[in-house]
């Protein structure tokens, strides 16, 4: 019986070893539920692009365009440079599908040590949004007189209203499911006409949100409260390099950045959206089957829910916080010696 259709991107690294935990969950929890996944697997990676030139084909979105969701486990290797894996894979996914939502929740879990003293478990739950196809990270600007003394680059970052209101929406929808409170992070005292802008949009945005309680931080004094005071949040939104700032320094909070998930979201469901753990392609214990899976895992369950799947989401973040709470369970990250595969037949067994 297939449900749904996955497209499945291992890419490099320990991505290729975390994707099949992920892939096992989706499988146990959806017979458990009566529904099923059929899969598609992409080569798609730096290994393919060192062989042929590309990190994926042509037509590539046109694969992914038909699936319900893509499964992304991490790009990046050594010797191709970062902005090769990111622009010719990751971006022309996250714009060309719309998927303007970057949504990365943290949670302390019960059983994890966070190298914060304030972080006890189970107080700190909340959520980065992250607006994912916009704003700092543009492709307008250039570099002038190459070599020259005088040598220059321009960058230029691009907010414009409907892509700041629709990010807003959604997090201001979010908060309202969740606790009713909303953080905006901004910066509108040094960057003087992007950052009031986003302020302006908040505060408007706001004010059609009445159910939720909000205030703004600075980036700066915002970093540092969710160092000292993490429990206090959440829902966290900011722009794009804010946000992506923000959440891997969450993802540390909670305690590896092993345990972190991700979704790009089309909230619209127009395109398909992409989940994929926080971390990267992890070079230094590739191949050595310690890889942390939860966030694949947990990426997994943020897909559930997309797919309307609320309560098989939430048995697979149960099962993650049962695995840590009551079992020694832990790979090499969090301080054990379990192998990927030796955590993820633990934690099926709990499901
Ligand atoms: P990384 O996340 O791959 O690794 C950082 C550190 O965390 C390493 O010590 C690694 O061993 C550890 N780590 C990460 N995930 C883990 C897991 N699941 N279990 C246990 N330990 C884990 O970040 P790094 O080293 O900066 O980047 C390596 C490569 O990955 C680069 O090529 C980078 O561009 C790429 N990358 C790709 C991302 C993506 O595909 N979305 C995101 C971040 C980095
Ligand atoms: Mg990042």
């Amino acid at each position: 019986m297939t449900n749904h259709h996955i497209a499945l991107i291992p890419g490099d690294g320990i991505g290729a070893e975390v994707l099949p935990p992920a892939q096992q969950v989706l499988d146990a929890v959806g017979a458990r539920h009566g529904f099923g996944f059929s899969y598609t697997s992409y080569d798609w990676s730096c290994e393919r692009y060192v062989r042929e030139g590309a990190m994926m084909p042509e037509d590539g979105l046109d694969h992914l365009r038909t699936k319900d969701a893509i499964l992304l486990g991490a790009v990046g290797h050594p010797g191709v440079p970062d902005h090769v894996s990111l622009w010719g894979l990751l971006i022309p996914i996250r714009r060309s599908f719309r998927q303007y939502v970057n949504l990365r929740p943290i949670r302390v879990f019960e059983g994890v040590d966070s190298p914060l003293r304030a972080a006890a478990p189970g107080e700190v739950d909340f959520v980065v949004v992250r607006e994912n196809v916009e704003g700092e990270y543009s492709e307008i600007g250039g570099r002038l007189n190459r070599g020259l003394p005088e040598e220059m680059a321009v960058q230029e970052a691009v907010f414009t209203r409907s892509g700041v209101t629709r990010v807003l929406d959604y997090a201001f929808e979010l908060a309202a499911r969740r606790g009713g409170r909303l953080t905006s992070a901004t910066k509108s005292n040094g960057i003087v006409h992007t950052m009031p802008f986003w302020d302006e949009l908040v505060a408007e945005r706001g004010a059609d949100h009445p159910q939720v309680t909000w205030d703004q931080e600075h980036i700066d004094a915002l970093a540092a409260k969710f160092v000292l005071e993490p429990a206090r949040f959440d829902v966290v939104v900011a722009s794009n390099l804010f946000g992506d700032i923000l959440s891997d320094l969450a993802a540390a909070v909670a305690g590896s950045i092993g345990i972190a998930p991700a979704a790009n979201l089309n909230p619209e469901r127009t395109f398909p959206s992409m989940f994929e753990p926080v971390h990267g392609s992890a070079p230094d214990i590739a191949g050595r089957g310690i890889a942390n899976p939860i966030g694949a895992i947990w990426s997994a369950a943020l897909l559930l829910d997309h797919l309307g799947r609320g309560e098989a989401a939430r048995d697979v973040t149960d099962a993650i916080a049962a695995v840590l709470a009551k079992t020694d369970l832990r790979t090499p990250d969090l301080g054990g010696n379990a192998t990927t595969t030796e955590f993820t037949e633990g934690l099926l067994g709990l499901l």
